[in-house]
């Protein structure tokens, strides 16, 4: 089967891309610069050119990475979340492919008050309504080598503390990027996941607390304790390793239903703290 992605070139374009790649489907990236990635790619702006319509014409799926947690002047949610979500399903439309797959994120829903998850709705009610095949994924944080938070962290260690924004006792999910690729492939080939907006979750819940503990590996970093209304000041102006909204989906404290994920996907699931022996992550 011929699999495009967008996003090739990000922390899980490249680990699914890979996966797929060395699992019989044939891979094709997007990328905005320069490929990094070991598979075919081609390169857009903004998935509008008549030639990558050419180019991917019946594929079987399009995987929809492109996205970014943070905004600035030029480069808002609503430019790259939304409007190159829209590019995507146009994309879709023109070079007939009839499956769209699409990473959101655990905790986005229609209540939400936060700028970035009203950008992942509206970028998922994009794909909900385009009449496509879809699924939608609202993934909690993606861990495995090189991914965003464990960098954040080794960043961290490197220049001498890690840094905690307020209690650390909210909690998250983290999910295998192994795990979420092989969810990718049965997701491509199995209708059963068909028009469905998943929780992408791991099978543990774990404090922040507890993450960093494991991270290290009772290697002996000091860890500071920031209150949050300093995490907050020094996000507002640009500084320290988080910004405001990644601290708002930290506090958050958004869990999710990882018996329905299992159930559908029929898989067994790597325990986090398998996840970070087997990286190395720490
Ligand atoms: N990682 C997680 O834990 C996690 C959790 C929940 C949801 N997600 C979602 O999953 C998707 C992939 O995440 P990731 O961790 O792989 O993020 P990533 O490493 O930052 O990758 C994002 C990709 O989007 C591309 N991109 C960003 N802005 C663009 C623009 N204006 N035009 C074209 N391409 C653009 C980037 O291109 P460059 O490579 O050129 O920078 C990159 O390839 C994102 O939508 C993210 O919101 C991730």
């Amino acid at each position: 089967m011929n699999v495009i992605i967008t996003g090739a070139n990000g922390f899980v374009g490249r680990n699914i891309g890979l996966h797929l790649a060395e699992n019989g489907f044939e891979v094709t990236g997007i990328v905005r610069g320069k490929k990094v990635v070991p598979f075919p790619a081609v390169s857009s702006k903004d998935l509008t050119e008549t030639r990558l319509g050419n180019m991917i014409k019946n594929s079987d799926a399009l995987v929809h990475l492109v996205g970014q947690g943070k905004q600035t002047v030029c480069n808002t949610y609503e430019n790259v979340n939304v409007s190159l979500t829209r590019n995507a399903v146009t994309l879709c439309k023109r070079a007939g492919i009839k499956k769209i797959i699409y990473m959101s994120g655990l905790g986005v829903d229609k209540s939400t008050t936060l700028g970035y998850f009203i950008s992942k709705y509206n970028a998922e009610q994009e794909i909900v309504k385009s009449g496509l095949d879809y699924t939608i994924f609202r993934a909690s944080y993606i861990v495995g080598k090189d991914d965003p938070l464990s960098k954040t962290l080794q960043q961290q260690i490197r220049k001498g503390k890690i840094i905690i924004p307020g209690s650390g006792n909210y909690r998250f999910q983290p999910i295998f990027v192994d795990d979420v690729s092989k969810i990718i492939g049965k997701t491509i080939v199995d209708k059963k996941l068909s028009n469905k907006i998943i929780d992408l979750v791991g099978p543990q819940i774990i404090s922040y607390n507890l993450f960093v503990k494991k991270f290290l590996h009772g290697r002996n970093v000091p860890i500071q304790r920031l209150d949050f209304e300093d995490a907050y000041n020094n996000a507002l102006h640009g500084k320290g390793s988080f910004g405001v909204d990644d601290l708002a989906i930290m506090a958050g404290d958004y869990i999710g239903n990882h018996k329905k994920l299992a159930s559908l996907a029929e898989m067994k699931f790597t325990r986090w703290d398998e996840i970070l022996k087997s990286c190395s992550l720490s």
